[in-house]
């Protein structure tokens, strides 16, 4: 018999996704550019299901059904386009290759574009969930065309993670809208990655605890709203100890953050789109910030103040204020990640359902948490919600933590811990509420240096105000 699907790279990704495919009874060809990881995939793990281990493209096109569908899993970029030019002449008219790398969604525009002139079938596919969910279950998020999601759906549902029954994949929209979404669930795995660093630093310096009672209070807060995988392994990551020198794992570990990128790509993404993503910003600066290490000894003395601990009364419910500005910014930056989507969609013509889209990455992926189930209700309520941040059970949430929210950041300049994406979530959440914003001054500003001219509240139309002739009348442009 044929092989039903096809996966080409092998290492730990691939072989992984391939591993579950055939778990799930599919059959699986599988290919790798060096052949002896297709040979150790099918010695070791053929009592899983069935592979057909192949040593050349040919080969491996050979031994699929068709229509044809293969998997790659190959590093983004120019590795992605060699494997694909490699396979585009073997295939024929209605064939299907996935992408299922961490592509660049203009990338995967790009491709779908060049191969659908061939009668290829591309589809870009976001997969979330690492090494482990890609093995037992990922968060899948296909773009391209909706006839090759027909084909691949039910394969793809099968191996995905699953969450009350459903699972943890859809067709997000066509061409690179899987890999946009994908894009800006990494965004926002940066921002709260960055909020809860920024809650351990503040109980670490503001309260003085240690890694192991701080892990402890993580593993309460896992218990409530902010459930999530990512709270899960911080309190892992913080009971654990270094087996060399016997400290807090966190304490030998150098403080500098690194990225691959994706973050980077949502940032980026966000500037051209106008869309205000402050939370995922942040994290992303803060990463760069945290690995700038000669900027950082430069100024380490610089005068503030530090060492100074929360005592007595100010200390007290403190942990607790801190549990609730890490909801609210979270709010906050899950909402802004979210206008990222509905502005991409609205820019690239994709249609997206943001409900789906929340739905999907209940489980699987490594942004998994509760709050997703929150979200999703949210959508469900009303499709077309501005921000999130005023449907009616986070609007209730917000007033409830905002107290506590505002202490937090006080605090958290009055002691010198930096807490930029707690702040930056404050502000956009008082910049949004508010009645009238200095963008006003700056409007007049632009209009004295470069006759940029403003709009006026009173009445329609384009100013200008001719500031050098004191007592002219402005004048309509
Ligand atoms: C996932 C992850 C994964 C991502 C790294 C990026 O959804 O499984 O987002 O796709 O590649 O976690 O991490 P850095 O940019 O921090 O290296």
């Amino acid at each position: 018999a044929k092989a039903e699907i096809g996966v080409s790279g092998l290492a730990t990704m691939g072989r992984n996704l391939a591993r579950n495919l055939a778990r799930h009874g599919h059959v699986v060809a599988v290919h790798n550019r060096s052949a002896q990881r297709t040979k150790d995939l099918v010695e070791n793990f053929s009592d899983e299901g069935t592979f057909v281990g192949s040593e050349s493209a040919q080969e491996f096109v050979d031994a699929l059904e068709r229509p044809r569908r293969i998997v790659l899993m190959v590093p983004a970029g120019a590795a992605t386009d060699a494997v694909i030019d490699e396979f585009v002449p073997l295939l024929d008219q209605g064939d299907v290759i996935i992408d299922a790398g961490n592509a660049h969604f203009l990338d995967t525009r790009r491709r779908e574009k060049a191969l659908s002139e061939k009668g290829l079938n591309f589809v870009g596919m976001g997969v979330s969930g690492g090494e482990e969910g890609a093995l037992n279950g990922p968060s899948i998020m296909p773009g391209g065309p909706k006839e090759a999601y027909d084909a691949l759906g039910p394969l793809l549902e099968d191996i995905a993670a699953k969450v009350d029954g459903e699972p943890c994949c859809t067709h997000i929209g066509a061409d690179g809208a899987g890999h946009f979404v994908k894009m800006v669930h990494n965004g926002i795995e940066y921002a709260d990655m960055q909020l809860i660093a920024e809650a351990y630093d503040l109980l670490r310096k503001g309260l003085d605890l240690d890694p192991a009672a701080i892990a402890d209070t993580f593993r309460q807060w896992n218990n409530g709203r902010l459930d999530s995988y990512l709270m899960e392994i911080s309190s892992e990551v913080l009971s654990h100890v270094d087996a060399d020198t016997g400290k807090p794992f966190v304490d030998v570990v150098a403080d500098e953050a690194e990225q691959k990128g994706t973050g980077r790509w949502t940032v980026q993404g966000a500037l051209e789109l106008g869309v205000p993503v402050t939370g995922i910003g942040e994290a992303v600066f803060s990463r760069s910030l945290s690995g700038h290490r000669a900027l950082r000894d430069a100024a380490h003395d610089l005068p503030g103040t530090s060492g100074a601990v929360l005592e007595g009364a100010a200390a007290e419910g403190f942990a607790d204020d801190i549990e609730q500005a890490l909801y609210a910014s979270k709010i906050v930056a899950y909402a802004q990640g979210f206008n990222q989507i509905q502005a991409g969609a609205a820019e690239y013509d994709w249609s997206i359902d943001l409900g789906a889209v929340a739905s999907i990455w209940r489980g699987g992926c490594i942004i998994r948490a509760r709050f997703l189930d929150e979200i999703t209700a949210a959508y469900r309520r009303d499709p077309e919600l501005p921000t999130l941040l005023t449907d009616t059970s986070f609007r209730e949430a917000l007033a409830g933590a905002q107290d506590a929210w505002r202490r937090v950041v006080a605090v958290a300049a009055q002691l010198g811990i930096p807490a930029p994406g707690f702040s930056t979530a404050l502000a956009y959440y008082d910049a949004l509420r508010a009645e009238r914003l200095p963008a006003a001054l700056i409007q007049g500003q632009r209009d004295f240096f470069g006759a940029h001219t403003y709009r006026r509240t009173d009445r329609p139309g384009t100013f200008h105000t001719r500031w050098a002739e004191e007592g002219r009348p402005q004048e309509e442009r």
